[in-house]
């Protein structure tokens, strides 16, 4: 019996006709990461479980009910990564690279995993474009990040995308601020959801991106962050904000951003897209990430994710993606010396960085001719047994421009002299 096998729920196929976007996407985190001087790494799909309790925090949705964690054969706690900033940090600190060069700048492309209700733009398996930036507290990099971010959605072409900022202040304002949202929350405990009831006491800062419609009800009306920060927090905050006017990025203060993972301090942001009002991009500074992680090392740090998925989807509905160009060779072939003359031929193209296709469907010249076009050759060679015998053959320009002849020997030089 068949069993229909589907992929599983909140996880997403590209199609080999899709992929051209998702690739016009990475090539552009790539350009525009080099232009900032951050440079790739790559690190595991899956890390011990402690790494985002500890790093993301165990009070946050994400480790509290997103994560997919699994004992392996070998009875070790692992979990599939629910983001990469903690990963990031982790790879720094393995292998010494804050003892390096700073600041130190690094980005990624990765999958990650949450175990989220599947909706608009939100999936189980999605993507994220990464960057992050380590060793120093300067707002400056704050504006760097931000300004990476900015210009890559710039890249893509998504110029409208709002930018909301906010400071969440650090461990010193956060004290005051604690106080006065446990005291707040507390006259109405026993409204809130039973997981926010638990954050009371030990993190009411999460209570305010609780996703329960209740607990946000109540968040509303919570007091502000921004109106406790200590005077260096208000001093960082003001000096990002002026940079970013010097550099001609609009933003708007929104003071309820508080972010879902527990590592920030300070600086947060999210770029939104004004039309389905999700965020196509987050981040943030967190300086006690690394010590949270390392035990003694104090490095700041700070960045910033997109989401591809996201991102793809936007720009299909604006029509940002540049409409394909034809491109390569095909060589229709009919007749027992034409077949392996077009192979040949295809072979020397290709050997010549060309993309070269020929029939491998026993197909009719008028099918192989109607596949010539749908693939989107730019040139057609018909390769029949009187071709060969001459050695002379016709290239059509399926870009409209003049056909040319040429010889079966020097076709392949001719079209690399026109690509
Ligand atoms: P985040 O806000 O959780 O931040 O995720 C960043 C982006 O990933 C979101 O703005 C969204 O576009 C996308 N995203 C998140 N969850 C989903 C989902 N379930 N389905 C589809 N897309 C999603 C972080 O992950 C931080 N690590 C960012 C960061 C880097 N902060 C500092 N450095």
């Amino acid at each position: 019996m068949a069993i229909e096998i589907k992929a599983p729920r909140g996880t997403n196929d590209v199609l080999p006709g899709e992929s051209r976007q998702w690739q016009y996407i990475e090539d552009a985190a790539r350009r525009v990461s080099d232009r900032f001087g951050y440079r790739e790494i790559r690190f595991p799909t899956f890390e011990s479980t402690e790494l985002f309790e500890r790093g993301v925090g165990d009070t946050t949705d994400v480790v509290q009910k997103e994560m997919y964690t699994f004992r392996d054969k070998g009875d070790r706690s692992i979990t599939l990564r629910p983001e990469g900033t903690a990963s990031a940090v982790r790879v720094c600190l393995e292998h010494g690279l804050f003892g390096g060069l700073l600041p130190l700048k690094a980005y990624y492309i990765i999958s990650a995993f949450r175990y989220e209700k599947p909706q608009a733009g939100r999936f189980r398996e999605f993507h994220q474009f990464g960057a992050e930036l380590y060793g120093t507290a300067s707002p400056q990099a704050d504006r760097e990040v931000i300004e990476l971010a900015w210009s890559f959605l710039r890249e893509l072409g998504l110029n409208e995308i709002g930018l909301n900022i906010n400071s969440i202040g650090c461990p010193e304002c956060r004290k005051n601020y604690h106080a006065a949202l446990k005291e707040y929350f507390s006259s109405r405990s026993d409204e809130l959801c039973e997981t926010c009831r638990g954050r009371l006491d030990r993190n009411p800062m999460r209570i305010l991106d609780c996703k329960s419609p209740i607990c946000k009800e109540i968040a509303a009306g919570a007091p502000l962050i921004l109106d406790y920060l200590c005077d260096d927090c208000k001093e960082h905050f003001e000096t990002l904000k002026a940079s970013l006017t010097d550099a001609g990025i609009s933003f708007n203060v929104d003071p309820h951003i508080v972010r879902g993972l527990d590592y920030y301090t300070r600086t947060v942001f999210e770029f939104t897209d004004p039309v389905s009002g999700l965020a196509l991009a987050g981040g943030g500074r967190y300086d006690g990430l690394v010590t949270e992680l390392d035990g003694k090392m104090q490095v700041c740090g700070l960045g910033f994710a997109a989401g591809l998925e996201r991102l793809v989807n936007v720009m299909r509905e604006r029509n940002l993606f540049p409409e394909e160009k034809r491109a390569g060779v095909y060589l229709a072939a009919m007749g027992k010396n034409a077949v392996p003359a077009a192979h040949r031929l295809a072979s020397e193209l290709r050997s010549k960085d060309l993309r070269a296709e020929t029939d491998l469907m026993d197909r009719s010249l008028k099918a192989q001719m109607k596949y010539a076009d749908k693939i989107g050759a730019r040139f057609v060679i018909v390769i029949g047994d009187n071709e060969v015998e001459s050695g002379n053959v016709t290239v059509k320009d399926m870009a409209g421009g003049e056909p040319f002849a040429t010889t079966l020997t020097e076709a392949a030089d001719a079209i690399a002299a026109r690509l």
